[in-house]
Order: C-alpha cells, then sequence, then structure tokens
C-alpha cells in the first residue's frame, strides 16, 4: 500500500490511504469512515471537510489567478483578508502579516518583535523567554524558542539557545503548589528570568495561551495572562501569543488569549485559518509596532514565496465567513462543555484518567499509571500510542503526546474535533475513548 519513495512521517506503520472527506468523517481506500476528533494534524478543521462554499471559493479564485508576485503587486484577496482578520483582533492588532503555516507564523513573529527593537535602536534586545512543554513549530527557529524536549533533542547542536521558564501546568505544578494559594509562581517567575537575562537583553516572551500538543490543553488560572502582561510592560518586552492551534475560534473566542481579557503585541496563528483547505498562517502585529517600521522605513526583512498567496487567501476568506455566517465559536463553547462533562464522567470510570482539562473543542486528557500519585507511565509502554490505536481501530482519530509530565514521562490525548460535531458525534468519540482506555487498563493489570 505504501510507496517506498516517500519519506513517511511514521516509517514503521503501514498507511491506509485516505480518499475523501465530508463533514467531520474522513474516509479510507476501503471505505471505512473515521470521526475526525483531532482534527486533521491538530486542530487545524474547523469547518468539517468538503464543505461547497469554501470549494466554491477556491475554484472561482483559482479560475481567475492562484499566484501573485508580491514584491511588485498586491492582490484583493489577501488584502480582504486582512482586513477581515483586523474587525476580529484584539484592538490594537489590525495590521497582519500572511505567511503558509504555523512555524513560519511563530518565526515571523519572533522576528518581527527583534526587528522592532532594531529599528528602535535598542540592538541589544534579542531573546525571547520561553516556557517549557510548549511547541511553536518544527523548523529551527521554532524549535528554538520551543520546550518540546523530544523535537528539539536531536538538533540541539543548530538551536539559538533561549531562556525558558515553567509551564502553566496546575496538575504538576513545578512549584509543589496548589491554585489558588500559590501566588501564581509559574508566571510571576518570568520575572525572575528577565532580570537574571537582563531586560536590555530581551526582546519578548512566547507561549500558546492554551498549550496544545506537548501538554494536552493545559489552561494556566485567570491571573497568569494578565501578570505576563504586567511583567511584558514593565520591562518592555514583546509578548507573542502563538494561535496556532487554539486561534480561530477553537477554544469558544476568536483568539484564547481574550479569555484572559489580555491583548497580546503580537498574534501568531495558522491550521484554523486555512480550515485544512489550504496552507496560510497570519502574523497579527501590535499597531505600535507597525508604526516604529513605517518611522525607520524599514520593512520586513524576510518574505516567503507564497506570502499573501491570493488562492489561499481566497480559501481563509471564505473560512472565516464560514465560521461567522454558522455561529460556530458559540457551537465551540456549547459543545466543548458537553465533550468535558462527557470525558469528566469517564475519569471516574477510569483509573488511568489523571485529568480532563482545556477550553471549547480544545480538550485534552492525561494519562497516568496511578491517579492518586499522579505517576506517569513509562515512555514504553506507549500507553498514548495504544489508545489512539484503539481509537483508530473503532473509526476515531484523536492525537497523542508523550513527555507530558516532565518532557520524558507522561502521556495525553488531545481531542480538537471540528467545530460542527455534535451531541451524537461527540458520544461517538467518548465510547471509543472508553473503550480504548479499558484495553490499555487491561494490558497493564489497572483496575
Ligand atoms: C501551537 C503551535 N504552534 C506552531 C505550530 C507549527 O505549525 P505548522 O505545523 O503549521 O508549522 C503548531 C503545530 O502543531 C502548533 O500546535
Amino acid at each position: 500500500m505504501s510507496t517506498p519513495h516517500m519519506f513517511y512521517r511514521d516509517m514503521f506503520t503501514e498507511h491506509v490511504r485516505i480518499v475523501r472527506g465530508e463533514g467531520v468523517y474522513i474516509y479510507d481506500e476501503f471505505g471505512k469512515k473515521y470521526l475526525d476528533a483531532s482534527g486533521g494534524a491538530n486542530a487545524a478543521i474547523p469547518i468539517g471537510h468538503g464543505v461547497k462554499p469554501v470549494i466554491d471559493a477556491m475554484i472561482e479564485q483559482a479560475r481567475k489567478i492562484s499566484f501573485v508576485p508580491m514584491h511588485i503587486f498586491s492582490n484583493e484577496p489577501a488584502e480582504k483578508l486582512a482586513d477581515e482578520i483586523a474587525k476580529i483582533t484584539p484592538e490594537g492588532l489590525t495590521t497582519t502579516w500572511l505567511v503558509s503555516s504555523g512555524s513560519e507564523a511563530t518565526e515571523n513573529a519572533v522576528k518581527i518583535a527583534r526587528q522592532y527593537y532594531y529599528e528602535r535602536g535598542s540592538t541589544g534586545k534579542f531573546k525571547i523567554i520561553t516556557r517549557w512543554q510548549s511547541f511553536f513549530g518544527n523548523t529551527l527557529g521554532a524549535l528554538s524558542v520551543g520546550g518540546h524536549t523530544f523535537r528539539r533533542s536531536k538538533f540541539i547542536p543548530l538551536l539559538k539557545d533561549m531562556p525558558h521558564i515553567p509551564p502553566a501546568y496546575c496538575y504538576r505544578c513545578w512549584f509543589r503548589k496548589e491554585y489558588p494559594d500559590c501566588d501564581i509562581d509559574c508566571a510571576t517567575f518570568l520575572e525572575k528570568v528577565v532580570r537574571q537575562e537582563g531586560p536590555e537583553c530581551v526582546a519578548g516572551f512566547i507561549a500558546e495561551p492554551i498549550v496544545g500538543a506537548t501538554t494536552g490543553a493545559t489552561t494556566p488560572p485567570k491571573e497568569y495572562y494578565p501578570i505576563i502582561r504586567e511583567i511584558c510592560d514593565k520591562y518592555d518586552l514583546t509578548f507573542i501569543a502563538d494561535e496556532v492551534q487554539c486561534g480561530i475560534g477553537r477554544t469558544g473566542k476568536w483568539f484564547a488569549i481574550e479569555h484572559w481579557n489580555v491583548s497580546p503585541d503580537i498574534i501568531a496563528t495558522a491550521k484554523g485559518l486555512g480550515g485544512g483547505y489550504t496552507p496560510l498562517g497570519a502574523v497579527i502585529t501590535r499597531n505600535s509596532i507597525v508604526e516604529q517600521f513605517m518611522k525607520s522605513k524599514s520593512n520586513i526583512v524576510g518574505g516567503h514565496t507564497s506570502c499573501a498567496n491570493p488562492l489561499s487567501s481566497a480559501v481563509g476568506l471564505a473560512i472565516l465567513r464560514y465560521i461567522t455566517e454558522n455561529n460556530l465559536i458559540e457551537k465551540c463553547s456549547e459543545m466543548g462543555n458537553y465533550l468535558k462533562k462527557r470525558l469528566t464522567e469517564l475519569q471516574e470510570d477510569h483509573p488511568i484518567i489523571g485529568d480532563v482539562r482545556g477550553m471549547g473543542l480544545m480538550i485534552g486528557i492525561e494519562l497516568v499509571k496511578d491517579k492518586k500519585t499522579k505517576e506517569p507511565f513509562q515512555p514504553e509502554s506507549k500507553v498514548a500510542a495504544t489508545v489512539t490505536r484503539e481509537c483508530t481501530k473503532r473509526g476515531v482519530i484523536v492525537y497523542p503526546g508523550t513527555g507530558t509530565a516532565d518532557g520524558i514521562l507522561g502521556d495525553h490525548i488531545l481531542l480538537t474535533p471540528p467545530f460542527i460535531v455534535t451531541k451524537e458525534h461527540l458520544d461517538e468519540l467518548t465510547s471509543a475513548l472508553d473503550e480504548a482506555t479499558r484495553a490499555v487498563e487491561i494490558q497493564h493489570h489497572i483496575g
């Protein structure tokens, strides 16, 4: 079935081909259907597969033109998309640089932050403080500011060393405290590191407002981002919110950071913006940063072949329109609450479901060997992979994660279904997870 001419993401598994998608389901070459509860490779499918208005927009634009030399010209779909994005972003962030992936978005966000200080004359400010157990993409720049131990480990000599602070991870607090009696040490720690590194050397702080692939939807308490914002303001740092996964409505607001009533300086987003129909990302920048570029008559030093591509932009516009016209963000909240309730019920029945967390349709479950002690499984147990395989057998796709607990140990499952899921779909998902989790418990003689 597979071809030896392709470098597969997993070279050791036989790949069944997927041949079509419709709504929340995808279908393989043998006609088997799968509920896409991971939304493609994680949160990339907000409105489902095969949506006609998006396909129509794509065809219409392809008939007109699908590539424009942007070093000389502009194009209408890209301009309209930037205008639409400006309507949904937090106040003061109305200028967008369009790219083609999440990694491009985060790397460009970091570059814009650095260049901003450079243009301002603060040329010493270059360090980006980040958090352990975070992920901003697999390119070298994104890995440098990332905190995913496994994804970084083989490339360490190629990465620029950036300061890392502990994650905001209440279930396994690095400070051995318990919310709300914790003084939000995970947030205030940023200030300690800024002072140690020297504020004159630090350009910014980057975080996923709700962490995706590395810890499975860990969500900081309400005080966390206001404290981060305050520290960034105090020391003149650019706060970059990576909304590649949690943005574009998935958590019940256009951007997840809005749940904390905080405005970042740069938002990097992707996945949901292209809806899985096209590679598309965006870097949305605070106006005062853009004004500095204008003042110093400097352009962004960068650019990619497919920046502001008209075909991708037309798709992005159709996706935003579909989300708005069908009130899908409200649906995310409603269905997310239902999914969380069902999973919390499941947690009561299963000794290995240690935690259920997240917001909207971005929900994680952490799998543990012992619920009381929170002891994680050893990596060789491959628990997250087994749950995923058992779910796939049952026609449900979920996204596994490892290294959850400390970068090495720990397992979780991340659920990011399309916004159009119904309660029946979520029951189907819960039932598959129930059986898949039971299979692991039997295998490990637990419960
Ligand atoms: C939070 C986050 N940022 C960045 C990326 C990188 O996006 P891409 O894979 O499109 O480069 C991802 C991908 O999973 C992500 O989850």
